[in-house]
């Protein structure tokens, strides 16, 4: 009786600590999915990215080489299929890296936020993000460096 009192708690255990362990995962699915990062080489001064990997869901490619990029690259798709692309650096103090959020970008040094439109939303930063220039294909984005 005892044995079987343990097993079904221990059964119990192991399924509410699977579920949360879906939950938690779900979660983070849901938190990542619409964030794509690309490892991108340059080709004769552009970096480029297929359109295929902006949808319904993703607005937003970051591309990535540590070698070739003093920071990170965000590629946006904003409304009405206009796309820019803009550093990951803070403007406020140089060399720190912004992350991106589903709201825009931030910069966990003194919380100072850009839209997707490389626009300060929030202070101390004062100046928009360093934007690149796009030659848009039918089928690739072209980030000239
Ligand atoms: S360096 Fe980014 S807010 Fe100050």
């Amino acid at each position: 009786m005892d044995l079987d009192r343990r097993a079904f708690i221990r059964k119990s255990c192991l399924a509410c600590a699977s579920i949360a362990g879906i939950g938690v995962l779900s979660t983070l699915v849901q938190s990542c999915s619409p964030l794509v990062s690309l490892k991108v080489t340059p080709e004769q001064g552009f970096l480029n990215v297929p359109l295929s990997h902006f949808t319904e869901t993703n607005k937003l490619v970051l591309l990535k080489n540590y070698e070739a990029l003093d920071f990170d690259i965000a590629v946006v798709q904003l409304a009405g299929n206009q796309y820019k692309a803009f550093q990951m650096q803070c403007t406020h103090v140089a060399n720190n890296p912004l992350v991106a959020t589903k709201n825009g970008f931030f910069c966990n040094t003194h919380g100072s936020a850009f839209g997707f439109d490389g626009q300060v939303t929030n202070s101390p930063a004062k100046r928009p993000l360093k934007e690149y220039q796009l030659e848009i294909t039918s089928e690739i984005i072209k980030v000239k460096l």
